[in-house]
Formats: structure tokens, C-alpha cells, sequence
């Protein structure tokens, strides 16, 4: 297609190609939180009954979904460095929409011993996918066009749309019918992002088509470390899946966790001494570090739905309505769709605010993330204080705490990113995406460490982790927001 005729083609006055996006990405998230929503459900199942469980207990079952949502945003990271140097983002897609699918169709199969090869191909597909798809987003865009963070929103949207559609059809069927068929379900929803992509790629234009220019042999050279990096990795695969390595989950998340937190410090070190900034380059590197700890922090609490509050939702919550006993995972409807609703709302608040110079500054609004989610955990607490007295407990403690991380993410997340690639050095700003998604990355491997630690007792261990959650989560706020003001000030004076 030519230039012009593709430039007349619109996406709700969008560049055209942000509807192949949005379809991919909303396949891609209907299957990775269709899935996700089943993984812990599917782990401490018991082994007996009509949709027989792997039997695990909490404190594994938790970590491995940890370890499981840490690796598939760790690996943005080097997916994100694939595209830029071998790939091209646009075929980084392509080959991660199809990783994915495959990963999931490994975990149809109703064996126990496929299990984590499946887990990994979905982690290895995401790590292609995810940050390269918004990569090409922005890339739609002209430098200066205006259009760009609307786009993104509009992006945003289609996760959430995917997510919704992910937990009714995923959750349903594996709940109901097996599990082997919600991640089926999973599957096949990806199949149809990987033909939509297919189908609609020639949309993109030119858009991450292509890696960074350099000479063959420099290219070369990468493509020879890439292969001795897979191969490498595909052994470590390959061993631990036959069993040869013996991996404690709770072990392996808790070096995980370090190894992130290390990998994260030590990048933040080379930026602010190494990387030749001049001192205001380096005051926006102590505020994105501020940042990335109150996002890590966020995620840690946000990513429970999946883990901790999912078990609670099937042990501790009366789920029948009307005499329909709703799937567990459907509890999980509200974060998406009181997203969709409530992101005009925020942007309009804030819009608002812009207008009359009372904009909060980045600092507050991921202040205002934390405390909102401490509130929410707040809310847990009392769930759990009258679970003890009476369970099965009404919905609506369940829903009014997502209402609120909800309200938490939309403070936080949409404008993390912008943040990221407006604050970050120019040189640099390409590695941000994997900045950014690191610190979902730290957050998903602690909420799998600590859901571990608050379901491994039931309702008796709850209160005390949920309760330190929400000391260092406010602590975390009050932090940024001291550290914030200190940082003004010096720059001040
Ligand atoms: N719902 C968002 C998504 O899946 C949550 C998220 C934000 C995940 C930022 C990673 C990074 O995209």
C-alpha cells in the first residue's frame, strides 16, 4: 500500500496501523490474564475431583507464579534488545505472538509434565511482545505529533478490553469445564492476534520494521552472542525441565528477587556516575529511581489479584448469584472494565487540574498509587477479620479493594511510562521500556513471595503479611514524597 493511501486510513483518527496493534495486544492479553487467572487456581487444586488440580501448597504454588510474572516482564529486557539490534520490532511480534500461542497450546495438553515447558514458552513470546508492540506504537507517530499519547491510551484500552475478555471465556471454561481448556481457550485466542497480525502487518508501514542500522559484521558478531545465549538458555530449559536441576520455588524466587533488584541497581549506578550526565540528567535519574521503587512496590500489591486474593476468593468468598455460581476468576472483571470506565474520569481530573497549575507533580501521583493501594489492603483486612467470624464473606470486600488498586493504576501506570521516556537521557531513552517493565518485574516476583507467606496458614496468616504490606507501602509513599521535596529544594537553592 502507498504512503498517501495508507496515511488516509484511520483508527478513531489514529494512524491505521494502531489497529493491528490494538487487535494483537488484545489477543495477547486475553490470553496472558486468561491464563494467569487460572495458574495458582490450577496449582493448589486438588488432585482428586472432576477437574483434578496439580495439589501444590501455597507457599510453591505462590512462588512460582511469582517467578512465572517476574520472568515474563524480565524478559521485555533482552526482547526489547533482540528488536533493536537482529529483529526489527515488527518481527519480534510476529515471532512472540507465535511463542506465545505455542506456550499455551503446550499447556492444553493435559499432562503435568508439559506444565512448565508451556510456562516458559509464554514467558520467552512475552518477552518478544510486549514492550516491542508499544515500541511500534510510538513509532506510528511523527516526533512531534500530538497524537501519540492518546494513542497510547487508546492502547491501554485494548488490554483491558483483552484481559476482560480473557477471564469471562479462560476462566469460565477452566473452572467449569477443565483446565487444560481455559488455557486452551488461552491459546486459541492468541492464534486469532497472530492471523489478525499477519493479515494487517503491511498497515504498520515502516513502523519498527527494521533494527538499528550497522554494518553486517557488527551485526554478525550479536547474532553469533544471541545464538550462544539461547542455546545456552534452551540447555538451562531443557535440564531443569528433565528434572536434572532441583529447583525449590521459594528459593529460586527469592534469589530471583535479588538477582532483579541487582540487575536494576547496578543500571541505575552505571546511569547516574557512568553513563557522562550532566547534573540535571542526573537529578532525572534520582527521580526515575524514586519512580521504579514506588512502581515495584505498586506491582508487588497489584499482581495479588492473580496469586493471594484469587485463593481468597475461592476459599473465603460466597460466590453465587442468583443461583449461578460465578467462576473465581471472574471477580477479576472489575479491574479492567472499572479501568475503562474510570481512565476518562482520571484524565479529565487531571486535565482539570493542569489547567489551573495544581497538576500534581510524578513523586505525589505514585505517592497517591501507594496509598491507594494501602487502602485497599486496609479494606483486606477487615475482609479477613470477618471471613474469621463467618466465611463465606459477601463479594463486594473483593471488589471495592480491586476498585481501588484500580484507582491506584490509573494514577501510576498510564503516565509511568511517559515519565520514563520524557526524564530518562536522551541516549537512553530506548532502554527505558525495559526499565519500566523491570519494576513490574520485581513487583510480580514479591507478590508471589509474599501471597505465599499470607495464604500458607489461610486466613491465620493473612492479617500479619497484608498488615506489613501496607506499612511498607506507605512508607514507601511518605519516602518518595520526602525524598521528592528534598530533591526540589537542592535544585531550588
Ligand atoms: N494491565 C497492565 C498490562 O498488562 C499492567 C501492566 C502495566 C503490566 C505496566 C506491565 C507494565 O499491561
Amino acid at each position: 500500500m502507498s504512503e498517501a493511501s495508507l496515511n488516509d486510513r484511520q483508527f478513531f483518527g489514529h494512524p491505521i496501523g494502531l489497529r493491528t496493534l490494538f487487535l494483537t495486544e488484545m489477543w495477547e492479553r486475553m490470553s496472558y490474564y486468561g491464563m494467569r487467572a487460572l495458574l495458582v487456581l490450577y496449582m493448589t487444586g486438588a488432585v482428586t475431583g472432576f477437574n483434578p488440580g496439580l495439589g501444590w501448597s501455597q507457599l510453591d504454588a505462590q512462588a512460582i507464579y511469582g517467578v512465572y510474572v517476574g520472568l515474563v516482564y524480565f524478559m521485555v529486557v533482552p526482547g526489547g534488545w533482540l528488536a533493536d539490534n537482529i529483529l526489527g520490532h515488527q518481527r519480534a511480534v510476529l515471532y512472540g505472538a507465535i511463542i506465545i500461542a505455542l506456550g499455551h497450546l503446550t499447556l492444553a495438553v493435559p499432562l503435568s509434565q508439559t506444565f512448565f515447558l508451556g510456562l516458559a514458552l509464554v514467558v520467552l513470546g512475552t518477552g518478544l511482545l510486549k514492550g516491542n508492540i508499544s515500541t511500534i506504537v510510538g513509532k506510528l507517530y511523527p516526533d512531534d505529533d500530538p497524537r501519540r499519547d492518546s494513542g497510547f491510551t487508546i492502547f491501554y484500552m485494548s488490554i483491558n478490553i483483552g484481559s476482560t475478555i480473557g477471564y469471562g471465556i479462560c476462566g469460565y471454561l477452566g473452572e467449569k469445564i477443565g483446565w487444560h481448556w481455559g488455557f486452551g481457550a488461552a491459546g486459541i485466542g492468541m492464534l486469532f492476534g497472530v492471523y489478525q497480525y499477519v493479515r494487517y502487518q503491511g498497515l504498520l508501514g515502516d513502523a519498527g520494521a527494521l533494527p538499528n542500522p550497522m554494518s553486517d559484521e557488527a551485526r554478525g558478531r550479536l547474532v553469533r552472542y544471541t545464538q550462544i545465549a539461547l542455546t545456552l538458555m534452551i540447555v538451562a530449559i531443557a535440564l531443569s525441565l528433565m528434572g536434572f536441576v532441583d529447583i525449590n520455588p521459594r528459593i529460586f524466587a527469592e534469589n530471583f528477587a535479588y538477582f532483579l533488584t541487582v540487575v536494576a541497581g547496578l543500571y541505575f549506578i552505571f546511569l547516574y556516575f557512568f553513563a557522562g550526565l550532566d547534573a540535571a540528567e542526573r537529578k532525572n535519574i534520582t527521580l526515575l529511581f524514586l519512580l521504579f521503587i514506588a512502581a515495584a512496590a505498586f506491582w508487588s500489591g497489584f499482581d495479588q489479584s492473580g496469586g493471594s486474593l484469587n485463593i481468597f476468593a475461592r476459599d473465603y468468598t460466597d460466590l453465587v448469584v442468583s443461583g449461578f455460581e460465578v467462576p473465581v476468576s471472574w471477580i477479576q472483571f472489575v479491574n479492567p472494565i472499572f479501568v475503562v470506565i474510570f481512565a476518562p474520569m482520571f484524565a479529565a481530573v487531571w486535565a482539570h487540574l493542569a489547567r489551573r497549575n495544581l497538576d500534581p507533580s510524578l513523586p505525589v501521583k505514585f505517592a497517591i498509587g501507594l496509598i491507594f493501594m494501602a487502602i485497599s489492603f486496609m479494606i483486606m483486612l477487615a475482609a479477613v477479620a470477618l471471613a474469621i467470624e463467618t466465611a463465606p464473606i459477601g463479594m463486594r470486600w473483593l471488589l471495592l479493594t480491586y476498585l481501588l488498586q484500580t484507582w491506584g493504576e490509573l494514577t501510576l501506570s498510564p503516565i509511568g511510562l511517559s515519565a520514563f521516556s520524557r526524564y530518562a537521557p536522551k541516549r537512553y531513552v530506548g532502554q527505558m521500556f525495559g526499565l519500566w517493565f523491570l519494576a513490574s518485574a520485581i513487583g510480580g516476583v514479591l507478590a508471589g513471595l509474599l501471597g505465599g507467606e499470607a495464604m500458607d496458614e489461610g486466613l491465620a496468616s493473612m492479617s500479619p503479611v497484608f498488615t506489613f504490606m501496607i506499612e511498607y507501602y506507605l512508607a514507601i509513599a511518605v519516602g518518595v514524597l520526602i525524598a521528592a521535596w528534598l530533591l526540589r529544594r537542592k535544585s531550588a537553592g
